[in-house]
């Protein structure tokens, strides 16, 4: 979902150090220029032991340093330089060793000295342990992960699942993919630092008989793009999702459910311990009265099955109307007069703020435009009335749920 320009003008110094996880950094430097940033690569000799300066370079289009005495700095103080053109230093593969060095404020090669020297209050260290799972859980690795964290640092991971040495357990490098979508994300104004959100997303499927049922055209990604900006802006996020195909957002638990009752089921019980709560779950109005235990079967003659509905349980009603009920926010898909009937639906459930969208224009796309609606006040997002990407407007929305909040609980 990550757009090309999400890192544009950000200038990323990759620092490797040696471990087997190298092979990954070279992925990772292409996912970094492929979305926007430039990157100076720095390697310790262990690292050019796993994989070559010429590699990287190819990938980063600049040449690798790996030596503080390398005359091509007309101030022959790459260390320095380093820092001050940066806007994060990130370590990925970060070796036991390198972490260990770190914690003593070594400084006697080019990648330690760098991170020593770095201006802390405008160049962040970001460091992606890569390491067998002794090595990892050893008292001596968790205490100096513990002080770089201490010191400012923040740790990317480690992942779980196999690893090099045939052992299974903590200390994979994490996937390129995810080292992105986590730097992307330390970039987030931190704007619901501290808050828990419930997001609800996706449709939901009504049973009719084993392998059929009524659903909708809903595909999750903008509860979706929601929940991962969330996230972004320093919340704990509880996504409740339907039956959609979309990768869950790193950082989110994720709940599935098929139908109303099972959303609702999975929500209303946990609602109180959240402080927002958006519903983006395009929710079935209305399920069959009676699911068939077996598939019915069409017979020759016979006479065409007729369904009885019953009415799904409303959960954004249920739970804007708990006793300490969290900020609820609404979604309206509409197919026209979307301010008249999004403020309807806003006081029908008694909510103080909801989001309104065009129906066919905004299922399955990866675009949208949205109308925040409130009792007094309608605000298109983007500003300029237009269209813009789902992540973008779920940033957008973050920001005015955050101010919001402020608002209503200084
Ligand atoms: O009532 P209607 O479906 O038009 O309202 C849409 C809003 O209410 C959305 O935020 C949707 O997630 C929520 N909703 C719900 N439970 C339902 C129906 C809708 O939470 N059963």
């Amino acid at each position: 979902m990550s757009e090309p320009s999400e890192l544009q003008g950000k200038h990323i110094v990759l620092g490797l150090t040696g471990g087997i996880a190298c092979y990954k950094s070279a992925e990772f430097v292409r996912l970094l220029t492929k979305a926007g940033a430039t990157v100076q690569v720095v390697m310790t000799e262990a690292a050019a032991s796993f994989i070559t300066p010429v590699t990287m370079q190819a990938l980063s289009g600049r040449p690798v340093v790996t030596s503080q005495w390398d005359a091509r700095e007309p101030n022959n103080m790459a260390h320095i330089n380093l820092g001050r053109e940066a806007d994060a230093i990130v370590l990925a593969p970060a070796s036991a060793d390198f972490i260990a060095r770190l914690v003593q404020g070594r400084a006697d090669e080019l990648l330690s000295l760098t991170c020593l020297a770095r201006p802390r209050e405008r160049c962040p260290l970001l460091v992606a342990p890569a390491m067998n799972r002794e090595m990892w859980s050893h008292p001596a690795t968790q205490r100096n992960v513990a002080q770089l964290q201490v010191d400012g640092a923040v740790i990317l991971g480690p992942g779980c699942g196999d690893q090099a040495c045939g052992e299974v357990g903590d200390g994979r490098m994490l996937e390129p993919a995810e080292l992105l979508e986590d730097l992307i994300a330390f970039f987030q104004p931190k704007v619901l630092a501290g808050k828990r959100l419930l997001i609800t997303a996706g449709p939901t499927f009504e049973p009719i008989d084993p392998v059929r049922g009524i659903t909708n055209h809903s595909s999750g990604k903008m509860g979706f793009a929601i929940a991962r900006a969330a996230r972004e802006a320093g919340a704990e996020v509880t996504l409740v999702a339907g039956p959609v195909h979309q990768p869950t957002p790193r950082g989110v638990r994720r709940q599935n459910v098929m139908t109303a009752q099972q959303m609702f089921d999975a929500v209303v019980p946990q609602a109180q311990q959240h402080d927002v709560f958006i519903a983006t779950a395009a929710v079935a109005d209305w399920r069959p009265a009676n699911s068939a235990e077996h598939k019915i079967k069409k017979e020759g003659g016979k006479d065409v099955p007729t369904f009885e509905l019953t009415e799904n349980p409303d959960i954004l009603a249920a739970v804007a109307g708990l006793s300490d009920a969290p900020y609820c926010v609404g979604f309206a898909a509409e197919s026209e007069r979307l301010l008249e009937h999004a403020r309807a639906k806003m006081l029908r459930k008694r909510i103080p703020l909801i989001v309104g969208n065009l129906g066919p224009a905004t299922f399955g796309r990866d675009d949208n435009a949205l109308l925040l609606i409130d009792a007094t006040s309608d605000r298109a997002l983007p500003p300029d009335g237009g269209r813009a990407d789902k992540l973008t407007l779920a940033r957008a929305l973050m920001q005015d749920i955050a101010q919001r909040l402020q608002a209503v609980n200084p």
